[in-house]
């Protein structure tokens, strides 16, 4: 019995950790780090539904904040997803976090609504949003892939036009050089119906002269 539990207990212990994930905490203010967080997630994860664990995933707003900052309350985390672990990990008081690129901190929200901020990143927990907030962003995200195919379908059919351009003149130089051959061989035709004729009354001058020479 003894043995069993001292078995068991580290097993729980680790069995714990590892279903709360839990963010990795940083010492303070890194301006690198944070605009190279920045950078990794603006512009191109902008609207986008980030999952940071299997049980949360995270909207990403570039250059927003949540409506009710709470600026006075503030990690340092090692990574953006660290910063959304630590808002998930509070539990449903923290709708949101967001990221300040010029010191790296990540501070935390209980609004999940956002407005227009230059230069932070924001973190909208998918947990707090209602069914129609979710719907909204699903068709966010829909939207923006949308204009990014249609992005590149007007890139492919610019290509398209370029080679039908490129086609439409050799077919013209194929008809040019095809007119130049029709003429050169009606030329040809003309000029061996000419030698033919001059064949033949050659032929018909040699039929006479050996009428007249009968010896030969
Ligand atoms: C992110 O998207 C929002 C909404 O479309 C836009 O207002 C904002 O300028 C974008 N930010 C960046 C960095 O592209």
């Amino acid at each position: 019995m003894k043995t069993e539990r001292t078995v068991i207990l580290p097993w729980l212990l680790s069995a714990s950790l590892a279903l709360a994930q839990t963010f990795v905490p940083r010492a303070g203010p890194d301006p690198a780090l944070g605009q190279a967080e920045y950078d990794r997630f603006c512009p191109s994860q902008n609207g986008t539904i980030k999952t940071l664990s299997p049980s949360s995933s995270v909207v990403v707003h570039c250059d927003a904040i949540p409506r009710l900052p709470v600026l006075g309350d503030r990690e340092w985390t090692a990574s953006m997803e660290d910063c959304g672990l630590w808002c998930e990990n509070m539990g449903t008081a923290c709708m949101a976090s967001f990221w300040d690129p010029r010191d790296g901190a990540c501070y935390w929200s209980g609004a999940q609504a956002v407005e227009p901020r230059t230069k932070y990143v924001s973190l909208v927990q998918m947990t707090s949003l209602d069914s129609c907030d979710k719907e909204k962003e699903q068709c966010f995200k829909a939207k923006a892939q949308c204009l990014n195919d249609k992005a590149a379908c007007l890139k492919a059919k610019g290509e398209c036009e370029k080679r039908e351009q490129t086609c439409l003149r050799d077919k013209k130089n194929c008809e040019g050089r095809e007119q130049t051959c029709l003429r050169d061989k009606k030329n040809c035709e003309a000029r061996e119906a000419s030698l033919r004729r001059d064949l033949q009354a050659r032929n018909r001058e040699i039929a006479r002269f050996r009428e007249r020479t009968p010896c030969m």
